[in-house]
């Protein structure tokens, strides 16, 4: 007999954690919830959802909303993660239930879209998640320069959560977090820390290398000036000595240009595969930050089950919420799109796509 999806009781609550550290985390010295500590966690208990048969958990996945703030708009993001369904009760329809619900939850709590990451892409397709937004990754694998008389450089993790906040905070792009959320960020297994100084004291940047079981080589936070990023990567490629991959979003266009000069490789990616969760609510947001650039024939509406989208007359008709990803988040080039003409792609050009960015320790 299988009950739920439902929430699970304080006492499932450790059930769930043996679960997923079981499935997930088989061969790690720590629980999973050491990673995830803003996710798996009592107080977002209500956002977790399981399938049980008899006393056995068989099927979860958790949901994290997000503020984001970016430019012209703030989203409210659900982020779903620790998707998983015991090898014996696969194919059953559990995880399309669970994560039916976790939209469901996403959508009463008024998120926009729910993001995850994943590389099943035809599995999360039929629950209409569509691959968008872009990431950059560069990776360098041999050593850099660094300026030794501008700044000073440590791997000591010791470091005030306020001045990391502080950094944090001039991102264009950013999830709001509390002191609390960075300082529980910072006890994640296998994550460094690298930051680098100004000469009277000061933090001047920091990278984050590294999250539990995932983004091992991989630096998915960062925050600083473009120069004090760069050469802050100087003095990681010369303490690690290995390569390693380096996460922006594509809208740093000033420090992705000056990385580029030392990349071996760049790749342009997605963030996740993202899909709908409130279309009035987002479609409304939208409108909003278009009038308040000045276009205000911006159209963006549903009509007889179709979405209209476009500018003034120059509309363009979508069938399926799936659809509009990569025309809001991207990858879209309006310009050779040949859809809308090119005084209405200008017009779209103005905010989309829209920016919109996870940082790692953000992810689920
Ligand atoms: C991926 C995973 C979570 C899917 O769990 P699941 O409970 O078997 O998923 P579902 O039963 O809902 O869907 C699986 C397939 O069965 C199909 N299905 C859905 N409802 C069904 C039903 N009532 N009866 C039979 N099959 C069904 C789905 O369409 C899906 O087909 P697809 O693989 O061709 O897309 C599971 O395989 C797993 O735990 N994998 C390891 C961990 C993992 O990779 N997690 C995802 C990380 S993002």
């Amino acid at each position: 007999m299988l009950e739920g999806p439902k929430v699970p009781n304080e006492k499932e609550f450790e059930k769930v954690l043996e679960f997923l550290n079981h499935k997930l985390r088989p061969e790690q010295g720590w629980s999973i919830d050491k990673e995830y500590p803003t996710v798996l966690n009592m107080a977002n208990r209500h956002n977790m959802n399981i399938v049980m048969s008899e006393d056995r958990i068989v099927s979860h996945a958790v949901l994290k909303t997000l503020i984001v703030k970016s430019p012209h708009l703030i989203y409210k993001v659900g982020a779903i993660g620790s998707v998983v369904t015991d090898e014996e009760f696969r194919n059953q329809g559990l995880s399309h239930k669970i994560l039916n619900e976790s939209l469901n939850s996403a959508k009463q709590q008024n998120c926009d879209v729910a993001i995850l990451w994943t590389n099943l892409y035809d599995f999360y397709r039929k629950l209409g998640f569509e691959l968008g937004g872009y990431e950059i990754s560069l990776s360098f694998e041999r050593t850099m320069a660094y300026d030794s008389a501008q700044y000073k450089y440590s791997k000591d993790k010791n470091v005030s959560v306020e001045a990391l906040a502080k950094i944090y905070s001039q991102h264009s792009v950013a999830t709001i977090r509390s002191q609390d959320e960075f300082r529980k960020f910072l006890s994640i297994p296998n994550t460094q820390l690298y930051t680098v100084w100004n000469l009277n004291g000061t933090l001047a940047g920091y990278a984050i290398e590294g999250k539990g079981a995932d983004l091992s080589n991989y630096i998915h936070e960062w925050g600083g000036s473009v120069t004090a990023i760069k050469n802050l990567l100087g003095y990681i490629s010369h303490v690690k000595n290995h390569p390693f991959h380096f996460i922006a979003p594509r809208h740093s266009v000033n420090l992705i240009n000056e990385l580029r000069k030392y990349a071996d490789y760049v790749n342009e990616g997605y963030l996740g595969m993202i899909r709908i969760t409130n279309f009035e609510g987002l479609a409304l947001k939208i409108k909003k930050a278009f009038r308040n650039v000045g276009v205000s024939d911006f159209v963006f509406e549903k009509s007889n089950g179709a979405i209209l989208f476009g500018c003034n007359g120059d509309l363009y008709t979508i069938e399926s919420e799936k659809d509009l990803i990569p025309l809001l988040f991207g990858p879209v080039d309006f310009d050779t799109q040949d859809i809308f003409k090119p005084e209405t792609a200008q017009k779209l050009k103005t905010l989309l796509p829209l920016p919109l960015w996870i940082w790692g320790w953000d992810s689920v």
